[in-house]
């Protein structure tokens, strides 16, 4: 890793930090592990995770923000990531930032997504300004679309599409798509 930004984000049980050479080797076996990438096209090699560290690196250096690292303090230093992504591809919601996860299998069911997320939402319309976050899965990873429901993400409009990215007739091409606004975000702070 060339570059390195300094930035952290503090809940009251987790950590949203900068990425390190050493987060590499697990977040390898993260996108290696089936069940963490059962709703992706598929697992990662290890040269395939590091270059997503690197378009990572790049997509933080060019906005200054992106998916952090999630660390439980005094448990677990590299848990997976959260954060936000400007969405890679042309669509009718797009341009848009995202909102993502991705979670050690042993932290799940702990409400580590959830809280960290908030985080990231925070930081979006409160640092970042943003009017709206989207959030985007397959409709069969519900553990993901809960997570969007308990953010207060509501259907965007479209609600569902097919993901460009993937070719017609793959068994993951369609996606729901929900959003969460500037001013959903502060009438559920009041
Ligand atoms: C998607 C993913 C991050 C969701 O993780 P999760 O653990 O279900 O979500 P949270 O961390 O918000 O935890 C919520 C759960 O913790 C429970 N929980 C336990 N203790 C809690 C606490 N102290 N506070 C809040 N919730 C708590 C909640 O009740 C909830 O349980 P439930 O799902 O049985 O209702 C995880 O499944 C994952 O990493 N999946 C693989 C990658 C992936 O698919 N990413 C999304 C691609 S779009």
């Amino acid at each position: 890793m060339t570059q390195t930004i300094d930035f952290s984000l503090h809940g009251e049980r987790v950590l949203l930090r900068s990425w390190r050479a050493s987060d590499l080797a697990p977040f390898a076996a993260l996108n290696a592990d089936a069940d963490v990438m059962r709703h992706f096209p598929s697992r990662l090699t290890r040269e395939e995770s590091d270059a997503l560290v690197m378009r990572i690196q790049t997509h933080f250096i060019k906005y200054g923000f992106g998916p952090w690292v999630l660390e439980i303090p005094g448990q677990i230093e590299f848990g997976g990531f959260v954060g936000l992504l400007h969405v890679s591809f042309d669509a009718p919601f797009t341009p848009a930032v995202e909102i993502g996860w991705r979670l050690l299998p042993q932290l799940w069911g702990k409400g580590y997504a959830t809280e960290a997320a908030q985080l990231a939402l925070r930081y979006a319309f409160e640092s970042l300004h943003l009017k709206r976050v989207v959030s985007f899965t397959a409709p069969a990873n519900l553990a993901s679309l809960a997570v969007m429901h308990r953010l207060g993400m509501q259907p965007a409009l479209p609600s569902e599409f097919q993901h460009p990215k993937l070719p017609p007739g793959h068994h993951l091409q369609l996606h729901k798509l929900f959003e969460i606004r500037l001013e959903e975000w502060l009438s559920r702070k009041a």
